[in-house]
């Protein structure tokens, strides 16, 4: 099936600078990212925070520009487009904050909020645009009294109904949901997913779905890429990355999940310390100093991302080892 969305080699690197404002180095937050995403699938991207996720989606959303690297978007090139081509070819490709209220105006009511995308990208009447908001307005699940209520006004569960929203106005096709459940209690997350389903099978919706949440990813995704420092280093179905995690960050990862009825059990991998800085990003393999598999080509050699047999692709140069697969009952009660 042709992708909605080839991204290729992809890189965002931003300039770091001392307090009198002299460029010091590059922040490579974004470093050479390749993945595409199948018309109607979820995608999902997790890492660690700071490894790159918010700025991937940003980055394909032209809300930042790339350094380097091509963004196609149903057949069309869309990276390095001026302002007001890049917004008319990125229509029906919206990005969803990871901070709904954030990215609300404070001093505008949610009725202007919803209006404003409208005004800015459709040629419509007035009339057109209420009968729109409104439409939406209902496919989130949101009682009209709310538009003339203050972004403060509302609950987080609510705002991002409100962000969903202001994003489905535009009718897009594509949509990147960064961390859409992050901060909401469990109740309200379940809803959050709940609504998600619904309006993707409704309004035909792709997800590039960025979460650090990996119990919520398992359950919403078809497959997955794991990034690790502006890089992904393993990508493949969610389900077979869950059972038979091949890149040994994935493996530490996973170790970490807590599943109903205990920890699952991969192997003993556990992630110790911080991740190195984007400012200095060890050669070689970017994982090395943390890895427990580390040899000495793992310094001197940039492991691609490789096919292997079943299609999942790994960044590892050992990836080829025996992968135990998980058994995620065994410590059963253990972690209680
Ligand atoms: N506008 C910016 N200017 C400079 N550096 C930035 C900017 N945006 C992001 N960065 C840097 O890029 C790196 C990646 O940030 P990003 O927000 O993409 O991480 P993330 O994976 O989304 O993390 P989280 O899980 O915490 O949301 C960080 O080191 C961050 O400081
Ligand atoms: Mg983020």
């Amino acid at each position: 099936m042709t992708p909605i969305l080839v991204v290729d080699d992809l890189h965002k690197h931003f300039p770091v600078r001392n307090v009198w404002g002299v460029r010091t180095g590059w922040a490579r937050a974004l470093d050479g990212v390749s993945l595409q995403v199948a018309p109607g699938e979820v995608l999902a991207v997790v890492g660690e925070s700071g490894c790159g996720k918010s700025t991937l989606g940003k980055t394909i959303a032209g809300i930042h520009s790339a350094t380097s690297g091509r963004v196609e978007f149903d057949g069309h090139r869309i990276d390095g487009l001026s302002p007001s081509t890049g917004r008319r070819m990125r229509r029906a490709l919206q990005y969803c904050y990871q901070d709904p209220g954030a990215s609300l105006d404070p001093h505008w009511k949610i009725g202007s909020s919803l209006l404003e995308p409208l005004v800015v990208h459709e040629d419509m009447t007035a009339a057109e645009r209420r009968k729109r908001v409104d439409e939406v307005l209902r496919a989130v699940g949101l009682p009209e009294a709310h538009l003339g209520l203050y972004p403060h006004e509302i609950s987080g569960g609510q705002q991002r109904r409100v962000g969903l929203a202001r994003i489905l106005a535009l009718r897009p096709s594509l949509v990147i949901l960064d961390e859409p459940t992050s901060g909401l209690d469990v109740s309200v997350q379940a809803n959050v997913l709940g609504l998600l389903a619904d309006l993707r099978s409704r309004f035909d919706l792709t997800y590039l779905f960025i979460s650090h949440d990996l119990s919520v990813v398992r359950l919403f995704s078809r497959r997955i890429a794991v990034m690790y420092l502006g890089r992904v280093v393993e990508l493949g179905p969610t389900r077979g990355v869950f059972e038979t995690p091949r890149h040994p960050y994935t493996r530490s990862l996973l170790a970490a999940v807590p599943m109903i009825g205990g920890r699952r059990v991969t192997e003993t991998m556990s992630l110790d310390g911080e991740p190195p800085s984007l400012i200095a990003v060890p050669s070689g393999c970017r994982f090395r100093t943390r890895c427990a598999w580390a040899a000495d080509i793992c310094a001197r050699e940039d492991p691609a991302l490789r096919t292997m047999a079943d299609g999942c692709q790994v960044a590892c140069h050992f990836a080829d080892r025996p992968v135990a697969p998980a058994q995620d009952q065994v410590a059963r009660g253990e972690d209680h």
